[in-house]
């Protein structure tokens, strides 16, 4: 059994102008200087820069990915992006069911699922987040939580080369607060043990499992070091290129 290749991506949340285009400049000089070695990478940020993006990096190893879409092909859905609609804009993936759009816009997982269907249809990747608040966790609930999340949101055309799944616990995003290394491992094995339930094992040990949650260039070695972490969802330390590259860069040491 092949370890996947590692991903590590970038959300960028609510973050970026024009002008943050000379960052993924950086990013790209320091994949060019063999940073990005042994691992994939991916920009996702905000919709309205992911033209620019995906033509700017044309000719670099770098993918770019939208944060969210709408399940349905087009229509009266004001404010809202196909998946289409990303994947014309040049973006190769998208992140779905992220915890701010869990809370925030009330998603839950048959929502989530939904769009993970809408990328595959439009030929993108989607990175599906799941993760368990802090009272899920206080309560002893995570694995239950995860589990829902992962049976409600996975759609039934997952495969290894369109699904990857983050594991991001929402108490740990944003904060700098981290799982342990043996909190993350017995959520990671969980989420495989589940995708091996689910699919073959050929395509349960391809899917990627991220984990995201106050990843930093100063702990990422050790979280990309647990089995069955195959690499990271980051957010605010994508933001400047020294930054990820000093997560990505755990890989080209490796
Ligand atoms: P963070 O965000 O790295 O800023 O904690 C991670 C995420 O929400 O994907």
């Amino acid at each position: 059994m092949t370890q996947p290749r590692p991903l590590v991506a970038g959300n960028w949340k609510m973050n970026g102008l024009r002008a943050s285009w000379k960052e993924a400049e950086s990013l790209a000089e320091g994949m060019a200087a063999g940073k990005g070695a042994n691992v994939d990478v991916m920009l996702c940020p905000p919709a309205t820069l992911i033209a620019q993006f995906s033509s700017g990096l044309k000719d670099t190893d770098i993918l770019v990915g939208g944060q969210d879409c709408h399940s349905e092909l087009s229509g009266a859905h004001t404010g809202d992006i196909a998946a289409e609609m990303l994947a014309d804009a040049g973006a190769s993936a998208v992140i779905v069911g992220h915890s701010e759009r869990r809370a925030d816009h009330g998603e839950a997982s048959d929502v989530v699922r939904s769009k993970a269907h809408a990328a595959h249809r439009a030929g993108l990747m989607a990175i599906i987040c799941v993760g368990e608040t802090e009272a899920e966790r206080k309560r002893g609930d995570t694995l239950k939580v995860v589990s829902a999340q992962l049976s409600g949101s996975l759609p039934d055309d997952a495969r290894a080369d369109n699904t990857v799944i983050a594991y991001e616990p929402v108490w740990a995003i944003g904060t700098g607060l981290t799982p342990t290394l043996d909190d993350v491992g017995e959520v990671h094995r969980h989420i495989r043990s589940e995708l091996r339930d689910k699919l073959d094992e050929e395509q349960a040990s391809g899917i990627r499992i991220l984990y995201g949650g106050s990843v930093k260039p100063g702990n990422a070695a050790e979280l990309m070091a647990v089995t069955d972490v195959d690499g990271a969802l980051v957010g605010g330390a994508s933001l400047k290129a020294d930054d990820f590259l000093g997560i990505i860069s755990v890989y080209a040491e490796k």
